[in-house]
């Protein structure tokens, strides 16, 4: 079938029950024991599993083309979750884009969770790079972002995945951004897939979730699972079920948002007070080639550069009355957030960039905000 149909389909059966075409939600967290001991239903507590948790990954398994899907309670525990599942008998070394979004890096820099593991930064783009990388000191992961947080880059999934295995490297690829429904990174050569579900899967900005999915049913899942049942960052019932009620619009609203950010993009790359704009889908980006091979789409997220750093940024952030200036992406309203200053002293962003989730308002509104907003800059 096809994603657009998976979206739908996958996960969900009417309710044998009742014929509810909606699934129940299922707040119970315990479930009773048969008269001789056994859980005939399979459930048994809602940590170790849960019916709408269980639906939320067979759809996120089917959209991604993976063997399974374990879904963990935010984007970040999805991603603490991967490395806590690093091959044992591989290096602990992480190989991560330069460009990776800042909360994995922190994750990594300053946490219990990184402790132990050293990590190597490339520019992901740069596939002479990674090899030298990985020939200088083999690492046990490869950590792709792509298009990635804040800089839009796009890396070479499958070049990269090569390069990787090259080397006894696993590949993980955060798809945040890119969603399976613009791109399947298991196909191009990925072990593992993350997401932040919070972002465009919810896609309504009212919920937190993440999802691991894994290509093979082994020992990456085998870790995973237990990762997720062992330490019990699991999402609610009821994130999932709205994660899932996501999932069924996905496509419909990637359409849209890749429209809109196309025509968003389009606006912003002529106005004067914009010295650069981020987005793969314009021919003048560095990634486009490989964006428009490896996607189906590009996606609603692009950042751009206000000419007069981070006061100007802050001016025309300021102005805007239909974009709503607040983190996170992927929901129905647009936001716009200015990340050197979220991000700090490490952050790559240039002091005059502003992150973009284009939303799903009309694009001529969005450009009229944005152009009231930039003008008395230029
Ligand atoms: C690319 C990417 N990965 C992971 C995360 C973390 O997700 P969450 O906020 O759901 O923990 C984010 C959040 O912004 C993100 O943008």
């Amino acid at each position: 079938m096809r994603p657009e149909t998976l979206a739908v389909h996958a996960g969900r059966r009417p309710d044998p029950a009742t014929g509810a075409v909606s699934p129940p939600l299922h707040l119970s967290t315990t479930y009773e024991r048969d008269p001789d001991g056994a859980f005939s239903r399979g459930y048994v507590y809602a940590r170790g599993a849960n019916p709408n948790r269980d639906a939320l990954e067979e759809c996120l398994a089917a959209l991604e083309g993976g063997a399974a899907a374990v879904a963990f309670a935010s984007g970040m525990a999805a991603v603490d979750a991967v490395i806590g599942a690093l091959p044992p008998d591989r290096p602990r070394r992480i190989l991560l884009p330069h460009d990776i979004y800042y909360g994995v890096r922190s994750l990594l820099a300053a946490t219990p969770a990184g402790a132990g593991i050293q990590t190597a930064v490339v520019d992901m783009t740069d596939l002479g790079a990674v090899a030298a990388e990985c020939a200088a000191a083999p690492p046990g992961l490869v950590w792709i972002e792509t298009p990635s947080n804040p800089l839009v880059t796009v890396a070479d999934i499958a070049a990269v995945a090569a390069i990787a295995r090259q080397a006894g490297a696993a590949v993980a690829v955060d798809n945040t951004w890119a969603t399976p429904l613009l791109q399947t990174p298991l196909a191009l050569g990925a072990d593992v897939v993350v997401h932040s579900a919070t972002k465009y899967i919810g896609g309504h900005s009212d919920l937190m979730a993440g999802i691991a999915v894994v290509r093979e049913d082994g020992p990456w899942l085998e870790r995973l699972r237990a990762i997720q049942h062992h330490r019990g960052a699991v999402p609610s019932a009821f994130d999932c079920w709205l994660a899932l009620r996501g999932a069924g619009s996905l496509p419909a609203r990637m359409a849209m948002h890749g429209a809109n950010a196309m025509a968003v993009a389009r606006f912003l790359s002529g106005h004067p007070a914009v010295g650069a704009v981020h987005y793969p889908g314009l021919e003048s980006h560095p990634g486009h080639a490989v964006a428009r091979r490896q996607m189906r789409g590009f996606g609603g997220m692009l950042s751009f550069v206000v000419r007069g750093g981070q006061a100007a940024a802050f001016a025309a952030a300021a102005a805007l009355k239909v974009v709503t200036r607040a983190t996170s992406l992927g929901g129905t309203h647009s936001l716009i957030e200015h990340r050197a200053s979220i991000e700090g002293a490490s952050s790559v962003a240039p002091a005059g960039l502003l992150r973009m989730s284009v939303g799903l308002e009309h694009p001529d509104d969005l450009i009229a905000d944005l152009g009231a907003a930039l003008d008395p800059l230029a």
